[in-house]
């Protein structure tokens, strides 16, 4: 059986920054509040689902030194497809260059962790090299009238190429969950905004995270005095500080990018994975937890050797 390797990565962030301050001037809303609240303090808006992920996964092909000829399938998280129909995944493929499938993925904001269970899933029976991408454009489907969502979400995208490797590989251990029932907590009806009970989703997202960070470390046989690193799904500082707390982990290693992306739904983990890379935050052999809570709700909780 073969296992994964992660061999590239790169980001792209939405064209326009945009400050608290310049929501404030259209929004009854500070940026004191914003960052009291939530931690974030700007984000970037604009480009399509598609060319972020063109231009993250770009980056991405050259950090792994290879071309789109070389990689079998894409896989794209998203809930923002750029369309209802093709998928945005093909959009991907024909600019890259890739001979293989591509699929959405829609498992909301834990839709890259997600992937990266299915991509193990394909590398162990036959693929040798995926493409794998977060990306969104949540300003699509953000009221910006609406200050209770409009100041949490940004546009971006972070990619990854994977390939199989003799053995086991780098992914220790996954943990997938969703619960249908908690729908209404979090949705997007076609052609609407974003609704939120904001509350309950906080509430739920750090339950579902300490549990499912927990079983991860103990499916693949490690304890939190392992980790090395860990990379939440970057939705509100608060809601990691609580995770952090309730799981034992440091602070200082939990890996924080909400204040500069805001939440970036799916795109969020690969892009906080893109900075702690570039910011040398991870050494050869370092264990490092993924974990995503999402609209579902949706959650997956994994554990990454980083062995690059
Ligand atoms: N600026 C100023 N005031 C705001 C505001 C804003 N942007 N948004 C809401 N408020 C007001 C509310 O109207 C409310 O006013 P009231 O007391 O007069 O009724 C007050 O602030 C408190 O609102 P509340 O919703 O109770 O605040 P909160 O502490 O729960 O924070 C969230 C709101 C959305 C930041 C928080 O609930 C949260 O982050 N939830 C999780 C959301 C999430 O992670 N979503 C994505 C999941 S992937």
């Amino acid at each position: 059986m073969k296992g994964l390797r992660v061999i590239g990565w790169g980001k792209a962030l939405g064209e326009k920054l945009v400050t608290n301050d310049d929501l404030a001037k259209t929004l009854d809303t500070s940026d004191e509040w914003i960052t009291e609240r939530t931690g974030i303090r700007q984000r970037y808006i604009g480009g399509s689902v598609a060319s972020l992920s063109i231009l993250a996964s770009q980056r991405a092909l050259a950090v792994a030194g290879i071309t789109g000829a070389e990689i079998d399938m894409v896989l794209l998280a998203t809930t923002t497809s750029d369309q209802i129909v093709p998928s945005t995944a093909v959009a991907i493929q024909a600019a890259l260059g890739i001979s293989g499938g591509a699929l959405d993925i829609n498992a909301a904001c834990s839709g890259f962790a997600y992937g990266m269970a299915v991509a193990n899933g394909l590398l162990a029976t036959g693929l040798r090299r995926i493409l794998l991408i977060g990306a969104e454009q949540l300003s699509t489907i953000t009221d910006f009238t609406d200050r209770s969502t409009a100041v949490l979400f940004g546009d971006g995208a972070g990619a990854v190429v994977l390939e199989a490797t003799d053995g086991p590989g780098d992914l220790l251990s996954y943990v997938l969950g969703s619960d249908g029932d908690l729908k209404h907590l979090l949705y997007a009806e076609h052609g609407s905004y974003l609704h939120m009970v904001g509350k309950e989703v906080f509430r739920k997202a750090v339950q579902v995270i300490v549990d499912s960070s927990n079983e991860a470390m103990d499916k693949a046989g490690i304890t939190v005095n392992d980790l090395a690193l860990m990379v939440p799904h970057q939705a509100n500082l608060r809601i990691i500080q609580s995770a952090c707390q309730r799981l034992g982990i440091e602070e200082s290693k939990a890996m924080i990018t909400v204040d500069r992306y805001g939440n970036t739904s799916a795109a969020s983990i690969p892009l906080a994975l893109v900075d702690a890379i570039e910011e040398d935050r991870l050494k050869p052999g370092d264990l490092v937890l993924l974990t995503g809570f999402g609209a579902g709700m949706t959650w997956a909780s994994l554990i990454l050797r980083w062995n690059p």
